[in-house]
């Protein structure tokens, strides 16, 4: 491989910056947390930084504070948790286990399941799933959900993973130049170019009066860690405020590619009566549509969020 290797932390190859091999920084902790306890959840990390599954709870049971609290933190510290075996979920438990991070937030592209907050995404050969590409739900509102909770109704004997990227590891593998140069950056976040590529003018003109484009910070800090997060993402994001054209969409282009770096990812197989729940800031997600053309059908509670800085 013809790259010049000029120091032994990750090295650049040919001459795209963000593609390096070699080592990479992965911090499962916010700079100068303590690594929590838990009395009542077992957490089984899956990767070293993102991503645990957790055992010794019942999600259809009440909730109480001393479990609340340590839903809260292993969510901050793992980015998304996991839950095998809820068969006894039902939407008001749902949106009970939402509510310990706040309120829900409707999807307003998404049809509800029957119950008001909890949006139904059903996939199967005549609605293909949409969600492969590395996105932040609802990045295109001016406070953006904090987290989402998504469990699986019906899941296909093979295939349908979801893949969920470190977004604060996508940020402290920037080169330092990098990161100067878009630390005091905003960006445009609008639906349109996604969610509106299959509405009609009217529909995009009603929608638009809710939802307008938004600006959020290129790197936001975490509302609860204050760690630096890269907020950036391919479908909603659509420029860099004051850049040219050209090089607002090269720099997206080069930093959206942080998201598929496999070290900062992990990849979650779900089964009948999974539960993941992630943070919506310090995460991206990817839902693999390779099960085409059978069923898949997820519930998904959004939980509103606050603006970013
Ligand atoms: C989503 O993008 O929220 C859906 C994730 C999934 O269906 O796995």
């Amino acid at each position: 491989m013809a790259a010049t290797v000029t120091t032994d932390g990750p090295k650049p190859v040919l001459d795209k910056p963000l593609m390096r091999y070699g080592r990479r920084t992965l911090e499962r902790l916010a700079p100068g947390a303590e690594t929590p306890q838990y009395r009542i959840l077992g957490i089984s990390p899956l990767t070293p930084h993102i991503g645990a599954e957790i055992s010794g709870v019942d999600l259809s049971r009440p909730i109480g504070e001393e479990l609340a609290a340590e839903l809260r933190q292993a969510l901050l510290e793992w980015k998304v948790v996991f839950f095998r075996g809820q068969a006894g979920l039902q939407p008001c438990h749902h949106l009970d286990l939402a509510a310990v991070w706040g309120p829900p937030e409707a999807n307003p592209f998404f049809p509800e399941a029957g119950t008001a907050g909890v949006s139904r995404l059903a996939k199967d050969a005549m609605a293909i799933g949409n969600e492969n590409i590395w996105h932040s739900d609802h990045s295109f509102m001016a406070a953006p959900a904090l987290g989402s909770v998504l469990r699986s109704v019906e899941v296909p004997s093979a295939g349908g993973d979801t893949m969920w990227a470190d977004m604060g590891a996508a940020y402290d593998n920037l080169s330092e130049k990098m990161k100067a140069r878009i630390e005091n950056l905003a960006a445009v976040h609008d639906w349109v170019p996604s969610w509106g590529s299959t509405m009609t003018g009217e529909q995009i003109a009603d929608f638009r009066t809710s939802l307008p484009p938004v600006e959020h910070p290129v790197v936001v800090r975490h509302p609860r860690n204050g760690r630096r997060l890269l907020y950036v993402n391919e479908p909603f994001t659509t420029r860099i405020v004051g850049l040219s054209d050209t090089e607002s969409r090269e720099l997206l282009d080069e930093l959206v590619l942080q998201a598929r770096v496999p070290e900062f990812q992990v990849r979650f197989h779900w089964e009948q009566d999974s539960v993941a729940i992630w943070d919506n800031i310090a995460t991206q997600h990817y839902a693999i549509s390779d099960y085409f053309p059978r069923r898949r059908v997820m519930e998904r509670i959004a939980v509103a969020g606050v603006p970013l800085s």
